[in-house]
């Protein structure tokens, strides 16, 4: 039998992209925007697929696409991203068709993730408005506007001396935090090719607000020439449903109870980032000198040459004893909403830093690839609410930076700003707030806008 809401007047596809750090923000716009009245189809690879069980209200289109991924690698492979876009154009045409033959609802949007870009495509042939939504802030996204530039400047090609140095017009990030991968600049092109079709679209919907990326979204509002709506924190908004891939181990919330407050710090790397033995073991003993609690959540397979924690020191487990636990996945929003969290050593994924923000929660920060130096510079530099722990970890930084962030005096401003910000946010999501309006925005523009 047709569900209740599949009647309701206005519908809107959402197209996943099969990453962790990706689909959740879009599974997090949908119900927003169902809680607005719209019906909800999710459009979703065999790969990676949500949960229909943890999202009754959506409708979902699997969109059969045979590639064989290596995208679980932290930035996709071009061949690989080419082919899902490939792949899945017909299975959307063919919903798109089907849907025009109704006459008690129509779809009012196509909101695709950024790298399902063929979606775009396919809903200007059938008329319909395509927006993008980037799961990435905006600061990243305006470096992207900037690569063409610097490209044609030659700063791209620069020499180790000027990592520090800041990038001409893209204060305050320096050269070392710029997503490109001077070995591989085939990626960065074809990123920054997929950003400038992006200026096609009806309208970009970001998972950020104002406050915290005012200028970056300045600059992007002139540059696209196309509403950008600023929406975030999506995770702060949209109702509790999981949205993981792994299951998550709720028993780290009973440990969690057990400790004082703002004493635990909690350790993730997100969906993608690895670490080798030795990091690993740096890791360990920082813990173990800091004497700090800690959550820690090693993600299966996360750890070159290992299947999980095999290459721990001898004694590890028994020398922490009850003052640390690690976990495979953590429902991490209520780790990090919990009371006894005192602070997040991160790997700078975006969902994690708004996820943080969101809770006052300051963070350690150990960016790898993509976005992640971008987030952190701004969250050391800018939002000022965490330190910088980079390069070859070594467990004397380690345990002093945790003691620093979570109990030293040192951290108590990094701590205070951390507050402050999170009720910035608190104030941005009521009537009348940012990203209250924004969403507000949003609903009427895809209520109203034709193309
Ligand atoms: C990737 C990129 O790394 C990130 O920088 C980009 O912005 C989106 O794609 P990922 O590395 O997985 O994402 O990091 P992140 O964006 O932080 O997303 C991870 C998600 O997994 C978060 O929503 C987090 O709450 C969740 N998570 C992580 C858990 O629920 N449990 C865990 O144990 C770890």
């Amino acid at each position: 039998m047709e569900k209740q809401e599949d009647r309701r007047p206005h519908r809107l596809v959402l197209v996943l992209f099969p990453l962790q750090g990706h689909t959740t923000p879009m599974l997090q716009l949908g119900s927003l925007l169902y809680s607005r009245g719209f019906s909800i189809t999710i459009a979703h690879t065999s790969f990676n697929p949500p949960n229909p069980i943890n999202h009754p209200h959506f409708h979902f289109l699997l969109l059969p696409d045979k590639t064989h991924y290596s995208l679980n690698s932290g930035t996709p492979k071009i061949k690989d991203l080419e082919s899902i876009n490939l792949n899945c154009q017909a299975p959307l045409k063919e919903f798109l068709e089907l849907q025009k033959q109704r006459t008690y609802s129509q779809v009012a949007g196509v909101i695709h993730d950024s790298l399902m870009y063929f979606a775009a495509a396919v809903a200007n042939d059938y008329k319909i408005p395509s927006l993008v939504l980037r799961t990435s802030s905006a600061a990243f996204a305006q470096t992207y506007v900037a690569l063409p530039r610097l490209l044609a400047e030659g700063s791209l090609v620069f020499e180790d001396s000027m990592l520090h140095e800041l990038v001409p017009q893209l204060n305050p990030l320096r050269f070392k935090d710029l997503p490109v991968s001077r070995e591989n600049m085939e990626v960065t092109l074809k990123l920054m090719d997929i950003l400038r079709n992006s200026k096609s679209s009806s309208a970009l919907i970001i998972n950020t607000l104002d406050c915290f990326e005012q200028l970056p979204l300045f600059q992007l509002r002139q540059h696209f020439q196309v509403p950008i709506f600023g929406i975030g924190p999506l995770s702060r908004m949209a109702s509790a449903s999981s949205t993981s891939f792994l299951e998550e181990e709720a028993s780290c919330i009973a440990w969690l109870n057990t400790q004082a407050p703002k004493s635990v710090l909690y350790i993730s790397k997100g969906s993608l980032a690895m670490s080798d033995e030795k990091e690993l073991r740096e890791i360990a003993w920082g813990l173990v000198n800091s004497e700090q609690p800690f959550l820690w959540v090693v993600r299966p397979g996360s750890v070159s040459g290992s299947d999980w924690t095999e290459s721990l020191p001898q004694g590890f487990i028994e020398h922490v004893g009850e003052r640390g636990l690690i976990v495979k996945w953590a429902p991490q929003k209520e780790v990090l909403a919990h009371c006894a969290v005192g602070g997040f050593w991160t790997h700078c994924g975006w969902n994690s830093v708004m996820e943080s923000l969101s809770e006052g929660v300051p963070m350690i920060c150990s960016p790898q690839f993509f976005d992640q130096k971008v987030n952190a510079r701004y969250i050391t530099h800018t939002w000022k609410v965490g330190l910088e722990l980079e390069g070859e970890l070594e467990r004397g930084d380690i345990e002093r930076s945790i003691r620093k962030l979570v109990a030293g005096t040192e951290g108590v401003e990094i701590r205070q700003r951390a507050i402050e910000w999170k009720q910035m946010i608190d104030v941005s999501i009521l009537e009348g707030g940012s990203t209250y309006n924004a969403l507000n925005d949003l609903t009427e523009f895809l209520l109203t806008n034709k193309i």
